[in-house]
């Protein structure tokens, strides 16, 4: 008899708290189908419960991603005009105040538990997957491949030199049972059959592997072009760079020395050994038939009996090398977050405005 009114008790509580749970998940959990609306479409009904970014690729909406949907990449920003516009804790570092206030979100921290209307820019919606197979693989360096992939004869690229792709590359550890990576395109605008990009290889890194396993012939998905970055043609280009800072360098100049007659462009290119210099014999036979270009490699780690180029770091080669005024001159740096953080400090030395310079560090 002593036992009967504590275990009376005891199942009273646990019934209670049972019911507790029960209530706060119907009310928490998302029922049924939710509706998503972009821009002035008509709703579309997808399921409750997922991301946002999910919800999207499933329609075949390619917003950029770099990390997978991870919230550590801060590319897949969507504007929400109706629904959830407070950004989580992790979403606060890549959204500036203005954006808070305009109700920018990242998608794949958005879990649809709601009706929801965005707004995307039409260049997003643009994007799309495209099918293609390795057309050739080759070493630039002891660490970087170029790897060119063909599309199909009918089918084509539109994209704007300093774009990137993000590859689709097959993974069993995630629940898609793939992931994507960005890489910046390295071709000229002007081929739009093929997509160039050079990879360097991160050790047991999943998307860097893959790439460097590829063989000619091999099948390859991916999505874009994303990026934007319009470059002024009365202003002289300075690109300064490393590593695989050359990609969308390559693309640039490329580019732009076959579409703008006009435009003056010099490329800073830094790395510590020669071996590490990227297509160095290309560009420095293109300074030699192109007076609009010019190229200054630079070496951190040169042996002085075989190296007559600079040496140093090259935002330091910059400011000795370039005398022009700081207000005809726009700049495109590309490459190691320290290599960056100098050149940055080394134009605004040179009163380059701060709206006229555009970096990606990777
Ligand atoms: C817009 C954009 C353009 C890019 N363009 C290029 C490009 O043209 N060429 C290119 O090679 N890469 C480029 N990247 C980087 C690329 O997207 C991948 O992040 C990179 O290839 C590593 O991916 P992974 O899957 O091999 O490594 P993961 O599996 O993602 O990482 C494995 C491990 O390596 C670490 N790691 C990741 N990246 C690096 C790194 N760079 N150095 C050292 N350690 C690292 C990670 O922290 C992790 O611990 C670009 C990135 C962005 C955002
Ligand atoms: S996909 Fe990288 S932050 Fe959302």
């Amino acid at each position: 008899m002593t036992f009967v009114i504590p275990v009376l008790l005891f199942t009273l509580i646990v019934e209670a708290l049972l019911l507790m749970v029960l209530g706060v998940s119907r009310l928490l959990l998302p029922r049924g189908p939710v509706t998503l609306t972009i821009n002035e479409d008509k709703p579309l009904e997808v399921a409750a419960g997922e991301s946002l970014l999910n919800v999207l690729y499933g329609q075949e909406i390619y917003i950029p991603s770099a990390c997978g949907g991870k919230g550590t990449c801060g590319y897949c920003k969507v504007t929400v005009r109706k629904g959830d516009t407070t950004p989580l804790a992790t979403e606060l570092e890549f959204l500036s105040m203005a954006e808070r206030d305009a109700g920018v979100r990242l998608a794949c921290q958005i879990r649809l538990m709601e009706s929801i209307h965005i707004a995307l820019p039409p260049e997003i919606l643009s994007a799309r997957e495209y099918a293609s197979t390795v057309k050739a693989v080759r070493d630039l360096t002891p660490t970087i491949k170029e790897i060119t992939f063909e599309l199909s004869p009918e089918d084509h690229l539109d994209f704007a030199c300093g774009q990137y792709v993000q590859v689709r590359i097959p993974n069993d550890q995630s629940p898609e049972g793939f992931v994507f990576r960005a890489y910046s395109i390295a071709s000229p605008s002007t081929e739009r059959g093929i997509v160039t990009l050079n990879v360097k290889l991160v050790e047991g890194g999943i998307g860097s592997t893959w790439l460097h396993s590829l063989r000619p012939g091999d099948p390859v998905l991916f999505t874009g072009p994303y990026g934007e970055w319009a470059p002024d043609p009365a202003r002289h280009l300075v690109l300064i760079g490393g590593g695989v800072g050359m990609a969308p360098m390559r693309s640039i100049i490329l580019s732009l020395l076959a579409e703008r007659p006009d435009q003056r462009i010099s490329l800073f290119f830094g790395a510590r050994t020669e071996s590490e210099l990227l297509y160095h014999d290309h560009f420095s036979v293109l300074m030699k038939d192109q007076p609009r270009f010019s190229y200054i490699p630079a070496l951190s780690d040169a042996p002085k009996s075989t190296w007559e180029g600079e040496t140093g770091f090259i935002h330091q080669v910059f400011l000795r090398r370039f005398d022009e005024p700081g207000e005809t001159t726009q700049a495109f740096l590309c490459g190691p977050p320290p290599m960056i953080d100098g050149a940055l400090t080394a134009l605004e030395d040179l009163g380059v405005d701060e709206d006229a310079v555009f970096y990606d560090k990777f």
